[in-house]
């Protein structure tokens, strides 16, 4: 009996300590000190044995079984710290690797982007921006930008009413918000409002809605040279260093004198002829592309702000409205107003 308790002894301790994982080892632990190994059955056996033999075989299977078990805690740890470390190995992250390759997350649209070049300009000037409300009463869209009632101005507009409340429309322009803005903060003011507005009108210069940028400048002295000005920085800016700008008369109720805006053409420089000698097409071989209205603010609208500081014998200054699809379109040669907005991504990546 003592040789057999050896034999399992010197076996078993073999074993467990040639076990390569901790699931090996575990089969080796059922196997000799389980419920059914033989070293149990011996260990359970004693009590039936001789007197004689009882001390030498219980003290021979209980030290067999106390040093396989503590063989089995060692090699137990043994392994969990080498399977650890090759788990880790395995895992191993190569950070100096090259990404994942960037998924493409869209840009902003050219209208956006345009309309954030215009802003960046102005903020450069010192121009806050502000933007006003898309669903607008007749007072800040027509009456006080000097549209009286029944004015054949309001009919060039080709506005959309809210059916049950006549007083109410989508502004035609951006214009309102100078009101809305002189009405918040009193003189000095240099304001630009960016936004959609809306018109009945749909062909491939014009669309239902589209976008504006106002420009509001009202202080002491202000006079139509700060208006070219700033016109002419705004345009270089835009559309290269070389721009030149002229204003021609024209007419807006909420100006005096107004002006329209040209910008020389960025194509032929301003000549009117191509490299080749043909006209230029886009400025048509006038050398002058018309790009926005502007005027000195009349002091009827600033009437309508005089409680909020504005008098017109103290204060003056000039306003512009300019037409974001227009300037993208100019810049950027696209033909129709309405690709902008089909939303077909082959023709708006082409501006990422
Ligand atoms: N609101 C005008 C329009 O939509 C554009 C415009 C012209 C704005 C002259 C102005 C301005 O501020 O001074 O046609």
């Amino acid at each position: 009996m003592l040789e057999r308790i050896e034999e399992i002894r010197a076996e078993a301790g073999a074993a467990i300590e040639a076990a390569t994982s901790s699931a090996e080892l575990e089969e080796l632990r059922v196997r000799h000190l389980g419920r059914k190994a033989e070293l149990t059955t011996i260990l359970r056996g004693i009590a039936e044995l001789p007197a004689e033999e009882r001390g030498k075989v219980g003290g021979a299977a209980n030290g067999a079984r106390k040093e396989l078990e503590a063989l089995l805690e060692a090699s137990a740890a043994r392994l969990d710290a080498s399977e650890l470390d090759a788990k880790l190995l395995a895992d191993r992250v190569d950070v100096t690797l090259p990404g994942a390759p960037p998924r493409p997350v869209g840009h902003a649209h050219l209208i956006a982007r345009t309309t954030r070049q215009i802003e960046d300009v102005m903020i450069g000037l010192g121009y806050t921006v502000a933007e006003g409300p898309e669903i607008e009463h007749d007072y800040y869209n027509f009456t006080a930008l000097n549209h009286p009632e029944g004015h054949p101005a309001r009919m060039l507009q080709d506005t959309f009413y809210v059916q049950s409340q006549p007083e109410v429309l989508l502004r035609t322009h951006t214009s309102p918000m100078q009101i809305r803005a002189m009405e918040t903060q009193p003189p000095p003011i240099f304001v630009i409002v960016p936004g959609k507005v809306y018109r009945r009108d749909s062909d491939a210069t014009h669309s239902p809605m589209f976008h504006q940028i106002e420009g509001l400048a009202i202080a002491e002295g202000i006079t139509l040279a700060d208006l070219q000005g700033t016109l002419l920085a705004l345009c270089r800016a835009i559309f290269g260093d070389e721009r030149e700008v002229r204003l021609r008369p024209h007419f807006f109720p909420f100006t005096e004198p107004s002006v329209e805006v040209d910008v020389s053409c960025f194509q032929c420089g301003g000549s009117g002829e191509l490299a080749g000698g043909e006209r230029c097409n886009l400025c048509k071989g006038q050398g002058w592309i018309e790009i926005l209205g502007a005027g000195m603010v009349d002091p009827n609208v600033l009437g309508f702000v005089a409680e909020h500081g504005y008098d017109a014998e103290r204060v003056q200054g000039f306003a512009f409205g300019l037409g974001v699809e227009r300037v993208a379109m100019l810049r950027h040669g696209v033909p129709d107003l309405r690709r902008f907005f089909d939303n077909d991504v082959r023709m708006l990546e082409q501006f990422s």
